[in-house]
């Protein structure tokens, strides 16, 4: 029989790609999901990619009396927690709502699996939590300095849960911090496909290339970089989703809590995506220089060294693979 694996936010663009890798990787899948952020459109092709029945419940996490019926009703012996809020903006703009989801949302979830005794957590965590590092790349070692509300609230659930494990050795938790997810699944079949406007670089290129938005906005270009626009780690969505696999794989074998990076240690700026993709679609892609954002920092790249020693993971996929998938996934219509 397939160990029982609950994806919170299994419906969402990281969560999709967790629970087709799960599938493929020997797991049977139960989505948890409140479709904030997302639809359940996504469940066919969920079960198409998996080969397999992918059971759901459209629930918020936040709702104690739901998540324990989730555990009641199916036979979860681990849980991938990638449900939660994750825009930059709208997180300075609005705290309350982020701290109750991202850190809210954890502790019930915790409490549950608690309750249950499932202790064993694969947790979706953010660079966001490194801030401006003042030396590139960021290992683990780094210490966290968060620039907006958001990496904050993910640097809190990092801190209880590290807290959690030091209390009680029973737990095996793996917290992930993601670095910019990108692209789309080799299919076609699945993407970023949120409920409003994307806020990866790569989804709001596509949506220029494809004419349904006007420019790209590049958010200064007078940062202290190279070119002068932001540089990141931009890692493709499906080397994301194995790295969760690949996670939830060691826990089998640890305890406590390990804390790794999954990015891929390439640094690439907004000028460089840009021109990337221009070359993937075959476009010239509208741009306006816009004002830098809140809570935004000059750069930020993986260090990848302990992710490959420590779970056997690094990224496969390049800047080519992340362009192509986006625009496979813009042209078969982008969305759910
Ligand atoms: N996309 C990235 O580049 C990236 C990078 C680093 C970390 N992350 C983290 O990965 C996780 C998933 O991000 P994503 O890009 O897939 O975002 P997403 O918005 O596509 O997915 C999040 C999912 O969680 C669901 N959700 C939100 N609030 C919920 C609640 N209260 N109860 C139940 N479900 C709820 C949404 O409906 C959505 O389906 C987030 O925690 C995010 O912080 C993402």
């Amino acid at each position: 029989m397939p160990e029982t694996v609950l994806v919170t936010g299994g419906a969402g663009y990281v969560g999709s790609h967790v629970v087709v890798e799960l599938a493929r990787g020997g797991y049977a899948p139960v989505v948890l999901d409140n479709f904030a952020n997302s639809t359940p459109a996504v469940l066919p092709r969920l079960e198409s990619l998996s080969g397999r029945p992918v059971p759901w419940v459209n629930a918020d996490l936040r709702d104690l009396v739901a998540v324990r019926r989730v555990f009641h009703d199916h036979p979860i012996a681990a849980v991938v927690h990638c449900a939660g809020l994750k825009s930059i903006d709208e997180s300075e703009e609005r705290p309350l709502a982020y701290y109750d989801v991202n850190v809210g949302g954890a502790l019930s979830l915790i409490e549950v699996m608690g309750e249950a005794g499932v202790a064993t957590l694969v947790f979706t965590s953010s660079s966001a939590v490194y801030g401006q590092a003042a030396a590139l790349p960021v290992s683990e070692e780094t210490p966290p300095s968060p620039q907006n509300v958001y990496g904050r609230t993910k640097r809190v659930v990092e801190d209880f849960l590290r807290d959690l494990a030091r209390a009680n050795a029973n737990w095996r938790i793996a917290i992930l911090r993601c670095f910019n997810a990108a692209g789309a699944h080799t299919t076609g079949m699945l993407g970023e496909a949120p409920r409003g406007r994307p806020s990866g670089l790569l989804s709001l290129l596509a949506r220029v290339a494809a004419g349904e938005l006007s420019e790209i906005q590049v958010t200064g270009n007078d940062w202290p970089t190279p070119d002068g626009t932001g540089v990141r780690d931009y890692v493709h969505i499906q080397d994301v989703a194995q790295a969760h696999l690949q996670a939830l794989k060691w826990l089998a074998d640890a305890h406590g809590a390990i804390t790794q990076n999954v990015g891929t240690g390439r640094a690439q700026s907004v000028y460089e995506i840009i021109a990337a993709f221009e070359r993937a679609c075959g476009r010239r892609i509208g741009q306006l220089t816009a004002a830098r954002r809140a809570g935004d920092v000059a750069a930020c790249v993986a260090d990848t060294k302990r992710a490959y020693e420590a779970l056997g993971w690094r990224a496969t996929r390049g800047l080519d693979a992340v362009c192509a998938d986006t625009w496979k996934w813009q042209k078969s219509g982008g969305r759910l």
